[in-house]
């Protein structure tokens, strides 16, 4: 099986963090041209000093996806730029645990719903229509365990992805028929930095890699999982 993504433009929205940095890498990797969004210019630098060679095939814009218009502008810009969009990977996300929902500030929930569903919904709505016109795209979501498993604490969290997980299995069904394949993805605690400083007593070594879910986003992404659509998958491995 070869994975190749020369031909291909791909959006990773996050893909700057924690998980996108290693995603963006890997589609460059394997000959991609890749947008990513960032708040923070210093962490776009960063992503394009470690890309090396791929350099030249990745561009960086300053978006805040949970805007439905600043989202709709930005997949303006790399139609313009590029004339396609094969690929939109959404690892944009954030946290709150550890807070029972008694304690929960509304901002707090607010902030998941924008980072968690909100964002997907703005990015999805952005590209859907010309993977439309085009006849084929993949949009890969990246939820979270917690959208199946609701612990004590992250009310907010769980029920900000587990409603993300089903607008994508909706937006799923809305796709049926037009190429375009979409699914979630749903990752475990992986081993970031920031997981590492906020948990210094775990085991690092049972945590997946970001590269290690990289490499599901591709395959997800690629053309060997054409018959894959509307799928929730766990990518927390067995460890
Ligand atoms: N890390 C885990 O253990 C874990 C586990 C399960 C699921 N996930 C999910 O995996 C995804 C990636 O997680 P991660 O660990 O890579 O998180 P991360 O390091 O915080 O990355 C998230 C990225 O999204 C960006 N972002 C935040 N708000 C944004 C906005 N309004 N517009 C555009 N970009 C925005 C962040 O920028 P800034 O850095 O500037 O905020 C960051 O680059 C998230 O959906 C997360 O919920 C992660």
């Amino acid at each position: 099986m070869v994975i190749d993504f020369s031909e291909k433009v791909v959006l990773v929205a996050g893909g700057t963090g924690g998980l996108g940095r290693a995603v963006s890498l890997a589609f460059l990797a394997h000959g991609a041209r890749v947008a990513v969004t960032w708040r923070r210019e210093d962490e776009f630098l960063a992503l394009k000093n470690a890309s090396a060679e791929g350099a030249h095939r990745l561009a960086g814009f300053q978006v805040n996806a949970t805007d439905v218009r600043e989202a709709l502008n930005l997949a303006d810009q790399i139609l313009s730029r590029w004339n396609r969009l094969d690929v939109l990977v959404n690892a944009v996300g954030g946290y709150a645990g550890g807070i029972p929902l008694w304690e929960l500030e509304p901002q707090v929930f607010e902030r998941m719903l924008d980072l968690n569903l909100r964002a997907t919904y703005a990015l999805a709505r952005a590209v859907a229509p010309s993977m439309m016109a085009r006849k084929s795209g993949v949009i890969v979501n990246v939820a979270s365990r917690a959208a199946w498993e609701h612990a004590a604490g992250a009310s907010a969290y769980a029920a900000s992805k587990a409603a993300a997980v089903a607008l994508i299995d909706s937006l799923a069904a809305d796709l049926a028929g037009t190429g375009v394949r979409v699914n979630s993805i749903l990752p475990s605690i992986i081993d970031t930095e920031a997981n590492r400083k906020a948990m210094p007593q775990a085991d690092f070594s049972k945590w997946p890699k970001p590269e290690e879910i990289a490499e599901a986003v591709l395959l997800l992404a690629s053309d060997a999982a054409r018959v894959i659509h509307g799928a929730a998958i766990p990518v927390f491995g067995n460890r």
